[in-house]
């Protein structure tokens, strides 16, 4: 029985749906903080080979891989990691790759979520507190922020009504909702975006002082630090991949999931590129361009004065150690106070463009869940987007309630997300045989990849991804992870097993018991 997916109903829909994808806070946020601290100018040329060998190459695997579950009627890993598998191992060896990919998705959609919405949430409350003005006349933002955290009702207040939002454009579909929602919200970001850019660069010195201008930020990030790339090779590669691999979506399972809604015949190859091409150009261009000229300009209003009293360059390197997540919550909106009434308009922009961002890098994996729920379980869609919800909020709860719980939950994602995607090239390309893959990469397609990029995928793109993830499991024994974070983990990772085996059983159960294939296109 071929069970009626929904489709993209458009082109520009699904290359818009993908973009928010892939665009997030890594773009705005983590983007600058590692240039910053990574040789400035010279981090971009690991940055740029992390993109030609590590990022493009996933990137068409995840859309071929995506595609290739969508034609059997799924749009979770497990399922679509086992069919692939199949066409090298018997079906019980299959159904051990699709464990093991059905499983670690789960765990990211699930546990990565129980802080992004989190930090969604504090974006649409900064974006309020910036309109109705509410930290204009502190005495020190850094204490606002903190005594925003303490006061619980207001965080879930904020969260509740992103993640309500979330549930509503799922529930109404892939076309019908996330499809119209990112039509409006993407448009709308680079809109933002591109009235900070040119705000930023109209800004000058806006403290009348030459030495700090938004053209010193602008030097600050992009003059390049050859000395340090070759004293931090190693260090600056690992950034650089890592990076790479954050800011386009990969090793999550959501990308799969967005291309499983493709029709069997539709370009994968150019839309893979495009997707890329739009991420780039917002982290690259815009995301470069925003927070950290700014920080540089009002330099003189944040750094603490010891530091500055030491001269430019002790500021320089204050504000790059400084520079992070938090930051865009104390230190940002310290400096929207020095421009006046201006400031709540721009302060309300850069955290709208954060909500914004965030937002549609969410509806991917709450769309993940659903999907799950769905096809898996016969559960209808819009039952199923509030029982994510309470799943959500459940997993929540301990972000804000155990200090440390966010940072080792984080830790253990950047790992998982890089084994997840050396597994989707084992599977993906290794399993599933490369010249599969490269058929199915120019199914429908409407370009030709040059056949050099067949061996950068099959040989170059896993050497790549060992870098991070031998990096990222250093970073991870060095952060002890403490009960409540080893709770979580083990029991997503244990629940989303359990889940792919009941969703592969229920469908393969025949060519299981025999262990041989027999369900074919
Ligand atoms: N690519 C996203 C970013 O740049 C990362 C992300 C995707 C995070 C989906 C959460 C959910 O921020
Ligand atoms: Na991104």
């Amino acid at each position: 029985r071929m069970e009626q997916r929904d489709r993209w109903a458009t082109k520009i829909g699904l290359i818009l749906a993908m973009a928010g994808n892939a665009i997030g806070l890594g773009n705005f946020v983590r983007f600058p903080t590692q240039v910053a601290g990574n040789g400035g100018g010279a981090f971009m040329v690991p940055y740029f080979l992390a993109l030609f060998f590590l990022g493009i190459p996933v990137m068409w695997v995840e859309w071929v891989q995506g595609r290739y579950g969508g034609k059997y009627g799924h749009g979770t890993l497990g399922p679509t990691f086992y069919l692939m598998a199949r066409e090298t191992l018997k079906p019980r060896g299959a159904l051990f790759f699709g464990l093991i990919g059905g499983a670690l998705a789960f765990a990211t959609t699930t546990l990565l979520n129980s802080y992004y919405l989190h930090l969604i949430g504090w974006s649409a409350a900064y974006s309020w507190f910036s309109i109705s003005g509410a930290y204009f006349n502190v005495e020190n933002t850094a204490e606002f922020f903190a005594s925003y955290l303490s006061n619980h009702g207001l965080v879930f207040l904020f969260w509740g009504i992103t993640v309500v939002l979330l549930a509503i454009a799922v529930g109404q579909g892939v076309s019908k909702g996330i499809e119209r929602w990112v039509k409006v919200m993407m448009p709308l970001l680079y809109i933002f975006a591109i009235i900070l850019v040119i705000y930023v660069f109209a800004l000058g010195s806006p403290l009348g002082d030459p030495n700090w201008s938004t053209i010193k930020g602008f030097e600050f990030i992009w003059s390049p630090n050859w000395g340090y790339l070759k004293d931090h090779l190693w260090e600056v590669m690992l950034a650089a991949s890592g990076q790479i691999f954050f800011t386009l979506s990969l090793g999550m399972g959501i990308i799969q999931n967005y291309a499983s809604y493709l029709g069997p015949k539709d370009d994968v190859a150019l839309s893979g590129l495009a997707t890329v091409s739009l991420n780039e150009f917002a982290e690259v261009v815009l995301g470069g361009s925003i927070a950290v000229p700014l920080a540089v300009a009002y330099a003189p209003k944040i750094v603490p004065e010891d530091v500055l009293a030491q001269g430019s360059n002790a500021a320089l390197a204050w504000i790059s150690e400084n520079f992070g997540l938090g930051f865009s919550y104390t230190s940002l909106p310290n400096i929207f106070v020095q421009m006046g009434t201006a400031g709540r308009f721009f302060g309300a922009l850069w955290f709208l463009l954060l909500w914004f961002a965030g937002f549609t890098s969410a509806i991917a994996m709450y769309n993940y869940l659903t999907a799950l729920l769905e096809e898996d379980l016969g559960i209808s869609r819009k039952t199923g987007t509030w029982i994510v919800f309470v799943i959500y909020f459940l997993l929540g709860i301990p972000v804000v309630y155990i200090s440390g719980y966010l940072d080792q939950v984080d830790a253990w994602i950047n790992f998982q997300l890089a084994l997840l995607a050396l597994f989707d090239i084992i599977v993906g390309v290794w399993l599933f045989k490369p010249d599969n893959f490269w058929r199915e990469l120019h199914e429908g397609a409407y370009i030709n990849v040059p056949t050099i990029y067949k061996w950068i995928t099959v040989i170059i793109a896993p050497i790549f991804i060992a870098l991070p993830l031998f990096g990222t499991f250093s970073d991870l024994v060095s952060k002890t992870l403490e009960t409540p974070a080893k709770i979580a983990i083990v029991a997503m990772l244990l629940l989303g097993a359990i889940e792919t085996y009941y969703a592969i059983k229920k469908k393969y159960g025949e060519e299981l018991a025999k262990n041989e294939v027999i369900i074919k296109v």
